[in-house]
């Protein structure tokens, strides 16, 4: 009886602290890991990289690839321009289908046609729908190819230049460029601080 007793309390008190280690078990484990994440989402990237990624998200957002096209312009979400227009000599469109015609300083509610001061289509040069990342990247940080801008020039025009400023407020029922202006802004700071690194280049490049 004595026995039996003793043995049922061994197995209650084996039983409970099994319990008790897998509980705490766990918990430490869930410790750890909920430490792991607020590291990283505190962690801060100084090698610049995270801030190409927003730069170029916006870079490729139609507010901005609509104009940085190769003889064409498109609308909305990458749809032709109609009527059809064309680039032209000077950027600015041919005979009647000048851009002026229709575009003018700021967006019109009554025709539709968006406008900002200088309304073109961006330089050839600059036609940047068909590159990668890598391609994008190098593009602008080779003066010999961006215009002759240096990385602050290209940080103030993408921080005031009113072409680039009006995808943050495209008129219509268009959509704006959906990374706030203030945080491409922040990014732009960044990745120049870290001295523009660029993705690496595929062999294909
Ligand atoms: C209406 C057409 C149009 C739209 C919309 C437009 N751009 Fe441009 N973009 C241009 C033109 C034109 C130039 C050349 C201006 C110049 O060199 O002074 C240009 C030049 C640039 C340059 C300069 C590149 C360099 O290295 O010289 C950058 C960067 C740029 N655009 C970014 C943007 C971004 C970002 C957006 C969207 C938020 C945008 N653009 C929207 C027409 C446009
Ligand atoms: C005959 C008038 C007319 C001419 C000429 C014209 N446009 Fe347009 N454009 C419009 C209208 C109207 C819209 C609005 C269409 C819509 O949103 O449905 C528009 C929209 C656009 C958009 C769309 C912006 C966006 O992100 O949705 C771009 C870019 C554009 N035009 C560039 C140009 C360029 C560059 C030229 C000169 C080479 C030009 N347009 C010439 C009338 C014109």
């Amino acid at each position: 009886m004595k026995l039996r007793r003793a043995v049922g309390l061994l197995r209650h008190l084996t039983m409970s602290l099994l319990i008790l280690l897998v509980f705490t078990g766990c918990e430490n484990r869930q410790d750890t890991n909920s430490q792991a994440t607020e590291s990283q989402s505190n962690k801060v990237d100084t090698t610049g990289h995270q801030d190409w990624e927003t730069i170029v998200e916006v870079l490729l957002h139609p507010r901005c690839l609509n104009c940085h096209q190769l003889e064409l312009p498109l609308i909305n979400q990458g749809s032709p321009h109609v009527p059809r227009v064309e680039r032209g000599p000077d950027n600015m469109g041919i005979g009647t289908m000048r851009c002026s015609n229709c575009h003018s300083n700021q967006n019109n509610p009554v025709t539709g046609a968006p406008g900002a001061p200088g309304w073109a289509m961006a330089p050839i040069s600059l036609n940047w729908s068909d590159m990668s990342s890598a391609q994008i990247c190098k593009l602008l940080t080779t003066p010999q190819d961006n215009g002759g801008r240096s990385p602050e020039q290209l940080m103030q025009f993408m921080s005031e230049n009113p072409l680039a400023l009006w995808g943050w407020n495209p008129g219509g029922k268009r959509e704006p460029v959906n990374i706030p202006h203030e945080k491409l802004v922040e990014a732009l700071k960044g990745w120049i601080a870290a001295g523009t690194p660029c993705p690496p280049q595929a062999p294909s490049d």
